[in-house]
């Protein structure tokens, strides 16, 4: 496993892409700056230099690429556990893969995979509001970093050091088959809420009853449950 750091690069996830084929598996890029930062939806993911980690991790285990399901989540259960460890309340995954603090998102994932005739890679992006003071422009969610919880700037290469290490454990410990449901579960930002879903494409309001051990989501339409394996779910405020 090797660490690269730039300081700057279009995207993390772009630079993976572009470079696999010379990489090992567990690769970790971080840039201070990305000028095409990209989030899930194509939207942008905008991030003021320096300020935030935001890397990638290549994985090109093919046991573990078995298990793309459960990566993105699994990543996103890293990071609550270590805002947790930092004393940090009210921590939690809006499913598929974002993280909460109360109502405001903290962190992002960007699940890619580079496919041929099969899956040649995965990339897991993460971008971490770290000590950023202010989010201004047209953001969809309410973003909150670190720094604005706990009020003062921590060490970004200390914290990075952290998410890398329990990243790579977990993503081991997946391998082995532990089970992450109970930590999943118990940390469901969406449970019990209304939300709009794109389903299909069409916007519908959803009753959310909660992740399944699937790691799909259940919801009920019209009274009529379904599990949603994708698919955007919209807050109705
Ligand atoms: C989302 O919430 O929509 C996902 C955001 C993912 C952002 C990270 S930052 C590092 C990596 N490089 C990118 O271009 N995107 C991911």
């Amino acid at each position: 496993m090797k660490k690269i750091h730039l300081s700057s690069v279009d995207s993390t996830n772009a630079y993976l892409k572009l470079n696999y084929k010379e990489l090992d598996n567990y690769t970790f890029v971080s840039s201070d700056n990305q000028t095409n930062g990209r989030g899930r939806n194509n939207r942008q993911w905008k991030s003021e230099n320096g300020k935030n980690l935001l890397f990638s991790l290549l994985i090109l285990d093919k046991e573990l690429i078995k298990h793309f399901k459960e990566i993105s989540i699994i990543s996103a259960l890293t990071i609550v556990e270590i805002l947790e460890e930092m004393d940090i309340k009210d921590v939690s995954i809006k499913w598929p893969n974002d993280v909460y603090v109360g109502t405001n998102k903290i962190s992002g994932i960007l699940l890619e995979a580079v496919t041929r005739d099969e899956v040649e890679c995965l990339i897991v992006g993460v971008g971490i509001n770290v000590n950023q003071k202010e989010f201004i422009g047209d953001y969809l969610t309410n973003p909150i970093s670190i720094l604005n919880i706990i009020n003062r700037e921590i060490d970004i290469n200390g914290f990075k050091e952290v998410v890398y290490g329990r990243l790579i454990d977990n993503l081991e410990s997946l391998l082995k088959g532990h089970d992450f449901y109970p930590y999943i579960y118990s940390h469901d930002y969406l449970k019990g809420k209304q939300a709009y879903a794109s389903i299909n494409n069409i916007n519908e309001l959803v009753q959310i009853h909660g992740i399944n051990n699937d790691y799909s989501l259940k919801v009920s339409v019209n009274n009529k449950e379904k599990n949603i394996d994708f698919g955007e779910i919209t807050f109705h405020i």
